[in-house]
């Protein structure tokens, strides 16, 4: 008969998990606050590009809850807890970019662009930092860094001249 393992997998390695924590809890929270911010945009743009801007924020949003997920998920696989109530959030993450109120669309998407600038910051530390550690936290990471990417070109081009 096998015995069950109940520990966490880095109870050899606390140093692991500790840096996965480090790096990746600003991940989480900027994703989790630029979900929350990306639905109000989602909800207030306005003007000629109104269906195509309001139907991309709505994905922005799925993909940042999606990162956080992951990134969250990593952290706690590792055997740590996570800290992401909205009070946390709020305290731990830079203002937002985007206003209150109806906004017009081009000014919409400089203002989310600058909000996913700052979680992409967060993600290159991760990615730098957890180089040292934990590939498989890093790879999360790398991951998240290459879907922001995206979304913020499909953001862009809608300015680009
Ligand atoms: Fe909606």
């Amino acid at each position: 008969m096998t015995n069950t393992q109940t520990t966490p997998a880095t109870a050899a390695n606390p140093d692991v998990a500790a840096a996965t924590a480090q790096f990746l809890t600003p991940v989480a929270l900027g994703l989790q606050a630029l979900a929350v911010n990306g639905k109000q945009a989602h909800w207030n743009v306005r003007g000629a590009n109104f269906i195509a801007i309001h139907e991309l924020l709505d994905t922005v949003v799925t993909h940042a809850q999606d990162g956080a997920d992951q990134a969250a998920e990593r952290i706690v696989a590792l055997g740590l807890p996570i800290d992401a109530r909205v009070t946390t959030v709020a305290e731990k993450t830079p203002a937002t970019a985007v206003p209150a109120g109806f906004t017009q669309w081009d000014v919409l998407i400089r203002n989310v662009i600058s909000d996913m600038d700052a979680v992409i910051a967060d993600v290159q530390a991760a990615i730098d930092g957890l180089d040292e550690f934990d590939l498989t936290s890093q790879d999360i990471a790398i991951a998240i860094k290459e879907s922001l990417e995206k979304d913020r070109w499909f953001l862009f081009a809608h300015l680009a001249e």
